[in-house]
């Protein structure tokens, strides 16, 4: 049994061992935070989260903990908003007591703080042959662009009602989507595909795009043909949110043939396919699941139950006789 924090602290550990630029570049990132702090005055010290000092996702935060409960049983959903905690509490009223509930997607100050995220790319596109300066231009544009996004939003709402309900609540995003973009490499890696066509093969091999697939929304390729060449290939399914549209004509420029991704917008798709890439979309909640569903079958070893709801697709990999 575990507590809520050291649930969220698995959770993170396990991100920092998949993330793209290595534990070292995380604690890299976590150095360039710290260093921005110290240099702050201290008038403005007082409006800094310290909790970023030692939190090297910016967009996956425990938003209420009542710092006692040993999770027997999670609620687990892709996206949580108040429905999904009125179900909880629902829940909780008919005797299957949740003891926390676990969103994908941002929530609160992991919302606002989202773009902040997304400065890994800097470090993972040169690892694809993209110099840093330009891989450090284009992602500061979108942060800023991100940022702005997100701003507007009414963060704290699904929150604000997990507290009157006593509802312990934290959201992973990165974390796991560092989960599904480490899985996806290795599994490719290891099947090796010849042809654009033979990549949706091996997703259709995985059980959370079989669902997809059935339900009207399984892996695509969206630039390309089947009979494409892979080439080098490159997965984007970390990293906060779609990156510039601009990249993807300097990933075709720098040597990638192929992206697999999770999404990805209208423009960016145009600029991709001008660029003569190949590009597939895996899909976004079947590879949110995937990722969600690594971290939970942990929680599933530690003897935890796990509720889906909010669009997740749960497939659980623990072999039996090891929960
Ligand atoms: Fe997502």
């Amino acid at each position: 049994m575990l507590k809520v924090k050291e649930i969220f602290d698995l959770g993170t550990k396990m991100g920092v061992a998949a993330d793209p630029r290595g534990p070292k570049g995380v604690q890299k990132y976590l150095d360039r935070v710290k260093k921005q702090y110290d240099s702050l005055k201290k008038e403005d010290k007082e409006f800094f989260d310290v909790e970023k000092l030692t939190n090297p996702f910016p967009d996956g935060f425990i938003h209420v903990d009542d710092g006692k409960t040993q999770v027997k049983r999670v609620m687990a959903g892709i996206d949580v908003n108040e429905g999904e905690i009125l179900l909880a509490s629902q829940l909780n009223e008919r005797g299957k007591k949740i003891d926390l509930v676990i969103a994908h997607h941002p929530e609160g100050k992991g919302l606002s703080n989202l773009h902040e995220v997304m400065e890994m790319y800097t470090d993972v596109y040169p690892q694809y042959g993209v110099p840093v300066h330009i891989a450090e231009r284009l992602t500061d544009e979108r942060i800023r662009e991100v940022g702005r996004g997100t701003h507007p939003i009414n963060h704290f709402q699904t929150i604000d009602i997990a507290k009157h309900l006593g509802i312990n609540f934290i959201n992973t995003h990165t974390i796991t989507d560092n989960l599904v973009d480490k899985f996806m490499k290795e599994y490719l890696e290891k099947n090796n595909p010849e042809t654009v066509g033979e990549i949706i093969d091996c997703l259709m091999l995985l059980p959370e795009y079989q669902y997809a697939k059935k339900n009207g929304f399984g892996p695509k390729i969206v630039a390309g043909a089947p009979n494409h060449r892979v080439g080098k290939m490159m997965i984007e399914m970390t990293g906060g949110t779609n990156p510039s549209a601009k990249v993807y004509q300097q990933f075709s420029q720098f040597g990638i043939s192929t992206i697999v991704g999770m999404h990805m917008r209208e423009d960016a798709i145009k600029n991709a396919s001008d660029s003569q890439l190949n590009i597939v979309i895996a899909g976004h909640m079947s590879s949110d699941s995937l990722g969600m569903n690594l971290f939970l079958d942990e929680l599933e070893k530690h003897g935890i139950e796990i509720v889906p709801c909010g669009g997740l697709i749960r497939v659980s990999r623990v072999k039996k006789g090891k929960k």
